[in-house]
């Protein structure tokens, strides 16, 4: 069945044999709604049902008939796809429809602004890049007010209509007295201000969190694995523990950096002190998908939000695994009542065809300067915009079916993981999430009467061994979340059927079963 038995493997081999050691080196010949087809010894078509969603990707199922019938219809009648730095009707009013959504349901009276990317990654990397070029305008202001701040106080004690008292000169040890005091203090004060503003700036982000594997976005995501090796390459974040209430002030406290300036005040001259922007945003995903699909707790939210516009800094709500209506709203932050100030959006939005994402701005935050230093060859292409539009036309079809859907087809998931997880309280810890971005998390199975699941625990393999078993033996198609591999993931579309839904749980309960040793059988290993 391998077509390329024999040849070199040059398209990343080592991946392909770390799949193949957990019985998860599938090859799909076809894709339709929620199911991939493999191809039998036989001949025919097998079909897997796909509870990997193409990591959240296909909310509307693997090639839409209506995505399909779209795509085909822009390809023939020859719509321009690259017209790099022209107008881009179709981005606009992709942008616009957007906002339209995301107003509707967070009830925010401004407006937000787009800036297109391709990837996930990508629009995270603009939102740091945003964050940080907006952060470094402030701090700009900032000097520069302090240092016409100087320039005041050095004009008045010049001309006589201003002194400076004794313990100002004395806090920065400048005892010289005459006229060069103060140009010695004010020389002291700005080397001190230089040194605090070239600090670099400080991302927050939680626990757990996973925003990309990009140089910048891979310093936000918590995995050291994925982390540690390019921690070289950009700014570092601060991770903010996910319940313990009050140590994300402790960590703002930590990283202030005052500015000092110079005031007139009835002919004194006073010091002045001026908070400068370290934090450069908190970045933050309202369920945390790769990482386990954990949700943020109401309380952490409100504390994030609290803090940030304490210190003026941005809140990135990222978006781009649980938006998109996945969790029956089109932003699974509504629920929590999270404003973001940014929010960024992939996966579904290209429909499970395109190659997009999108980077939202609050207008009252917005840089304009910003698309002047930023783009790709790629980014706004006529051809993802279009699609993106029709997904969004069909997400919005029948006042909003499809959210409505992917709420109760993920109840009716959620309900089947809780039965399976009463039925077996021994093997399944929780199932949590909310619409259709679900998790299953099994106890630590490292004491498991299963030799071969008891070593596979015991070296963090076992998500992708019961991953591979549910593959192997049911076809089924998961993957533990890769940071927190004892957590199953189910991110299906919401095509999703009864008949699928009884699919896994057969699948479940049967792996449920060999785990507790219940049968003396193996797992469908490789
Ligand atoms: N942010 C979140 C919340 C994600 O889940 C992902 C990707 C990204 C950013 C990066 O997007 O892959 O398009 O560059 N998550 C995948 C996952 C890889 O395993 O859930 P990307």
């Amino acid at each position: 069945s391998n077509a390329s038995a024999g040849r070199p493997q040059l398209a990343e081999p080592h991946l392909g044999a770390v799949l193949a050691s957990a019985g998860l080196d599938a090859e799909y010949v076809r894709a339709e709604g929620n199911h991939l087809y493999q191809r039998g010894e036989d001949g025919r078509e097998v079909a897997v049902v796909d509870y990997a969603g193409g990591y959240g990707s296909l909310l509307l199922g693997h090639n839409h008939p209506a995505i399909t019938a779209y795509a085909q219809e822009l390809l023939q009648s020859g719509v321009p796809v690259h017209a790099q730095f022209s107008l881009h009707p179709e981005a606009a009013e992709l942008a616009l429809a957007l906002d339209g959504i995301v107003r509707r349901e967070t009830g925010d009276t401004e407006p937000f602004f787009a800036v297109f990317a391709n990837t996930g990654a990508e629009a995270n990397e603009a939102a740091l890049k945003h964050a940080e070029m907006d952060r470094g305008m402030r701090l700009g202001a900032l000097l520069d007010s302090v240092r016409s701040g100087f320039d005041a106080v050095r004009d008045a004690v010049r001309d006589g209509s201003a002194t400076v008292p004794a313990e100002v000169f004395a806090r920065f040890g400048v005892d010289a007295p005459g006229p060069a005091a103060l140009d010695m203090l004010i020389g002291r004060l700005a080397a001190h201000n230089e040194e605090q503003a070239g600090r670099p700036p400080v991302f927050l982000t939680p626990e757990g969190s996973f925003h990309g594997k990009l140089a910048g976005t891979v310093q936000l995501t918590h995995n050291e694995g994925y982390r540690a090796p390019f921690r070289a390459l950009a700014a570092q974040a601060r991770f903010v523990p996910l319940d313990r209430p009050g140590t994300l002030r402790k960590i703002v406290d930590e990283e202030r950096a005052t500015l000092f300036g110079l005031v007139l005040e009835d002919g004194r001259v006073r010091l002045s002190e001026h908070e400068a922007p370290v934090v450069c945003a908190f970045v933050l995903e309202p369920i945390q998908g790769e990482g386990g699909i954990r949700e943020l707790s109401a309380e952490f939210v409100q504390e994030i939000q609290d803090v940030c516009a304490e210190i003026g800094a941005p809140v990135v709500v990222d978006e781009i695994q649980s938006g998109m209506g996945r969790t029956g709203d089109f932003l699974a932050s509504t629920r929590l009542g999270l404003r973001g100030d940014y929010y960024t959006l992939a996966k579904s939005l290209g429909g499970g065809l395109a190659k997009i994402s999108v980077l939202l701005v609050r207008a009252s935050r917005y840089r304009g300067e910003f698309e002047l230093v930023h783009s790709s060859t790629f980014a706004k292409d006529g051809f993802s915009n279009r699609v993106a539009l029709k997904v969004l036309e069909l997400l919005e079809a029948d006042g909003g079916a499809a959210y409505r859907k992917a709420a109760e087809l993920g109840d009716r998931l959620l309900a089947m993981l809780g039965a399976v997880r009463e039925d077996f309280p021994e093997v399944v810890k929780d199932v949590r999430g909310r619409g259709l971005i679900l998790g299953l998390e099994f106890h630590d199975q490292s004491g498991a009467p299963v030799p071969a699941i008891a070593e596979a625990a015991r070296a963090g393999l076992f998500g992708y061994l019961v991953a591979g078993h549910l593959l192997r033996g049911h076809r089924v198609r998961t993957f533990p979340t890769a940071s927190a591999p004892e957590t199953l993931r189910f991110e299906p579309s919401i095509l999703l059927s009864d008949d699928d839904i009884a699919w896994l749980e057969t699948a479940l309960r049967d792996t449920c079963d060999i785990v507790r040793g219940g049968y003396r059988r193996p797992l469908a290993l490789p």
